[in-house]
């Protein structure tokens, strides 16, 4: 991969976006690194968790030294002047699937937004399970302003994430917005300084594997399905993933632990 590094810290994939001429933008190529970066994460059974981020790096211009950092400013936006009605469907499409395919990727996702976080970046960043954002970062849906509507779930995601009322505010005006706003409507989880993001996230990422990852994974698949369907349907989901969990090692690992008052846990993953 050209664009896209992935690197492995313990159990932790590490996924580094790297196009730092067009500030991570999503053109087709980019998104197929992208692809096989999920391809490389997933074929490693080791991988309990993901992180993805994008580059940051000092530049000097004008013998001016500043960091360029981007997370992802957007669908690339030369690639798709062109293209036709029928041909934006084939390429939309693209990273539709994508983001469905991290949304429900087995091992919880975490972005670690370093910078713009913009268009389909955003939506790259909320089919993300958990969001983390760097002082530093910028966030919006600035479709409107180019022509065209969010192409890759961000009508979908944005509405559900932070209610349709605040979704159509930010889409309508195409406003790109700073961190503090993002995580005061629930756009992110929490705000950091930018030298403490990755840090944040891989102590985030390790709390997380601490805990069974059979339940974390029956847990993602629960919340998920949730999200699609009534209560009634959701819980009787849930009671199938209880039932999966009742019948692990983990369980006995984790309350024999519980009743004999032992707080070292090895969960087993089974
Ligand atoms: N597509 C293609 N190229 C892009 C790009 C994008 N989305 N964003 C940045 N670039 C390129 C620029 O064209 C420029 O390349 P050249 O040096 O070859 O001219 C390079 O990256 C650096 O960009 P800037 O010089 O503009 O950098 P800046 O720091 O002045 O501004 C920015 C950064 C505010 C992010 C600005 O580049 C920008 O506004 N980008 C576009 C953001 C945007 O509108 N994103 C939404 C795209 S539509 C979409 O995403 C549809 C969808 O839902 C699927």
């Amino acid at each position: 991969m050209e664009l896209v590094n992935v690197e492995k810290k313990g159990r932790i994939g590490i996924i580094v976006m790297n196009n730092q001429k067009a500030l991570n933008a999503l053109s087709e190529k980019f998104l197929g690194e992208l692809n096989e970066a999920f391809d490389v994460v997933e074929a490693d059974s080791d991988v309990d968790v993901v992180i993805i981020t994008g580059f940051e790096v000092e530049v000097e211009k004008d013998g001016v030294k500043k960091m360029k950092r981007s997370f992802i400013a957007g669908a690339d936006i030369k690639e798709m002047l062109p293209l036709t009605p029928a041909e934006s469907i084939r390429w939309g499409k693209v990273g539709s699937d994508l983001n469905l395919r991290i949304e429900n990727f087995k091992v919880p996702v975490i972005a670690a937004i370093n910078g713009f976080c913009l268009g389909g970046g955003n939506e790259l960043a909320m089919s993300c399970d958990i969001r983390i954002a760097s002082d530093k970062a910028s966030f919006g849906q600035p479709e409107v302003g180019l022509g065209i509507t969010p192409g890759a779930g961000g009508t979908q995601r944005l509405a559900r994430l932070v209610g349709a009322g605040i979704a159509k505010e930010l889409i309508y005006t195409g406003r790109v917005i700073k961190p503090d706003e993002a995580y005061r409507i629930g756009l992110v989880n929490r705000v950091v300084p930018a030298e403490e993001l990755m840090d944040t996230a891989i102590a985030l990422a390790e709390e997380i594997l601490k805990n069974s990852q059979v339940a974390v994974q029956q847990s993602k698949r629960c919340i998920n399905f949730g999200l699609q369907t009534d209560i009634q349907t959701g819980n009787a989901f849930e009671q199938q993933a209880f039932a999966v969990t009742n019948g692990t090692e983990d369980k006995k690992i984790g309350m024999t632990a519980f009743v004999e008052k032992n707080p070292v846990k090895n969960f087993v993953g089974r």
